[in-house]
């Protein structure tokens, strides 16, 4: 296998199947108890911001992103990131996270927040969030509360219990 031969795409619903057959093998029943997976039962992930790679027509990786809200702070949560164990250390995984990124900021995402390792997240861009300053609806190590900023200031929003943005509170308007 060569990177060539690795072919990345925006995500259907024909990839589903395979990216919970991925999620399964990279986490096992354990990931539904995990805290952005709790995040991500409150609605459903950005279609359009989500991405496969796929080699000889299956999927062998995913990444998706969901919209969340924190306060008056507003993000994107970067999660499932899995790769197929066959297909771990060629560069698949930080090529689905660079792609996600850039489509997040195409659209005009304000940030990106994940919970993982920051050895591998760091050299990608994403910097540890002040502990304290969110929380999560699970325990988490805050260590590995990571995020990218994309506009300037967004991190800074973020404030409070982290939850799917559409149970976000939103303000009265009369
Ligand atoms: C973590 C994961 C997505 C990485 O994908 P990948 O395609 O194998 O990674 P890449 O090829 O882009 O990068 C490999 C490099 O990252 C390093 N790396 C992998 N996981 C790491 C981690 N948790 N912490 C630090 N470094 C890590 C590798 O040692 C390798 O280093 P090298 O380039 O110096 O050899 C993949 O191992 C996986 O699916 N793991 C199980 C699910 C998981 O843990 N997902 C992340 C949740 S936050």
């Amino acid at each position: 296998m060569t990177p060539a031969d690795v072919t990345y795409l925006g995500e259907t619903p024909a990839h589903d199947a395979e990216i919970e057959a991925i999620n399964e093998e990279a986490f096992g029943p354990g990931r539904f108890a995990r805290a952005a997976y709790r995040i991500r039962e409150g609605g459903p992930h950005e279609r359009a911001l989500s991405f496969v790679a796929t080699h000889g027509g299956a999927v062998i990786a995913s990444v998706r992103l969901t919209r969340i809200a924190a306060g008056e702070g507003r993000a994107l949560l970067l999660g499932p990131l899995a790769v197929r164990p066959a297909f771990k250390n060629v560069g698949i995984g930080r090529k689905l996270v660079r792609i996600a990124l850039e489509a997040a900021a195409k659209a005009g995402a304000p940030a990106v927040l994940l919970v993982g390792d920051e050895p591998y997240y760091g050299p990608l861009g994403f910097g540890k969030i002040p502990r304290g300053q969110i929380s999560m609806p699970r325990p988490v190590d805050l260590d590995r509360l990571l995020a990218v900023e994309i506009v300037p200031g967004a991190v800074a929003l973020l404030d409070g219990e982290v939850c799917h943005a559409d149970l976000a509170r939103v303000p009265a308007t009369v």
